[in-house]
């Protein structure tokens, strides 16, 4: 055995590397590649708020803020979520900002999680989460959500799962990678079976500016349930800033201090210029969010409609950037599909089997690209679907 390999962490060494990076490698190397693989926006950050960065920087305002983030950034997130979406969280001691949602997923199950604890994960889900809970010690309970209900979690599956360690549970709306947005009757659900188990709920909302055909509502806005969520958000995806890594978690003021605790020794604080930056997102950035929303909005109107008129089944994802259609018509499971799309067709879109288990017979294809690059997407899946 190599050497060096017995230093390593078990629990490190038996980490899956994520699925969705052997499809960058293989089309990295690949020339004329038309990507729907990316999570990310393809839009610039708003001028306004590179410029605020920009002076910043100007300024000479380049040492460390606050643990917590700067204040006048805290205020500002605090405001934004109470006209945005309703839930109050003091900017004092309930907010911290953190190095993009990754970071506040992290400390979030780390504040909470005991050798031994259970966390409920719904698949198909974002790569992170399963490994997160596994690096904070706790043991990942995965619950799949299926097709037939548009991937929505169901109170039913989620009570064979629950045990007598079970800690909280981890949920994500809109959902990476299916688009799924969780409606009312859908958090209600969750929220009484929650309740029910004395469980926190962990809620990803990092795509909730993202959502196309009705207002969003945040678990935290539900009843009795701003004390039993742990509400993750930040700039990346609605605001265009996934380079800044710049994101927010808020919490009741016990669990937000535990946070803290974790945040500060191992972080110290978020990015400075990028907390400038995004204090003038805050407050004057959001006619360009409604830009950037109304074009997602085109651009998955066309692209969901495309892949159901080839015959690939694709439910209507009510928001963040990615479609998830079933590729289970071909006969070719995800990874076959994905592999000779992106080698006969140069198409490259990610197997959804990368999202867990359930996410099996699907494909994650992110619309988060020009529209002359999705109308030729859509002409070589097409092509490659003829020749099946
Ligand atoms: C569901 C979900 N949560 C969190 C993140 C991480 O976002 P950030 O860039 O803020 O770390 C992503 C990024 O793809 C995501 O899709």
């Amino acid at each position: 055995m190599n050497r060096t390999k017995t230093y390593l962490s078990k629990t490190v060494e038996e980490l899956k590397p994520s699925g969705i990076r052997k499809f960058f490698d293989l089309a990295a190397g690949m020339e004329g590649v038309v990507s729907l693989g990316v999570g990310e926006p393809d839009f610039v950050t708003s001028w306004s708020v590179r410029e605020a960065a920009i002076l910043s920087l100007e300024q000479g305002r380049t040492s460390y803020t606050a643990n917590a983030g700067l204040i006048e950034l805290r205020e500002e997130i605090s405001a934004y979520m109470n006209r945005t979406f309703h839930v109050q969280y003091s900017a004092e001691n309930e907010i911290i900002v953190t190095v993009g949602a990754s970071q506040a997923l992290d400390i979030a199950l780390r504040a909470i999680i005991d050798p031994g604890d259970e966390v409920i994960v719904v698949e198909p889900s974002f790569v992170s989460y399963a490994p997160l809970v596994t690096l904070a010690g706790g043991t990942p309970v995965i619950v799949n959500s299926d097709k037939s209900h548009d991937f929505k979690v169901q109170a039913a599956d989620l009570e064979k799962a629950v045990t007598n360690k079970t800690k909280a549970l981890l949920i994500c709306s809109p959902n990476n990678p299916t688009g799924t947005v969780l409606e009312s009757e859908d958090l209600t659900a969750i929220a009484e079976f929650a309740k029910k188990h004395d469980l926190l709920v962990l809620s990803d909302e990092i795509y909730a500016e993202l959502v196309y055909d009705k207002p969003y509502i945040s678990m935290a806005s539900l009843p009795g349930m701003r004390e039993r969520t742990i509400l993750i958000n930040g700039f990346s995806k609605g605001f265009a800033m996934t380079g800044w890594r710049l994101g927010f978690v808020c919490a009741p003021v016990e669990i937000s201090k535990a946070m803290l605790k974790i945040h500060q020794y191992a972080m110290m604080c978020a990015p400075t210029m990028a907390q400038y930056a995004a204090v003038e997102a805050l407050r004057n950035g959001n006619d360009d969010v409604i830009e950037m929303r109304n074009s997602y909005r085109r651009r998955r109107n066309y692209f969901v409609q495309s892949l159901n008129e080839m015959g690939l089944d694709c439910h209507i994802p009510g928001g963040a950037f990615y479609a998830f259609p079933s590729v289970k018509s071909t006969g070719l499971s995800s990874e076959e599909f994905a592999e000779r799309l992106l080698v006969e067709e140069k198409v490259a879109v990610v197997p959804g089997n990368a999202f867990g288990e359930s996410g099996e017979g699907h494909i994650r294809c992110s619309y988060a690209s020009s529209m002359a690059q999705l109308q030729e997407a859509v002409k070589r899946m097409r092509r490659f679907l003829e020749r099946l």
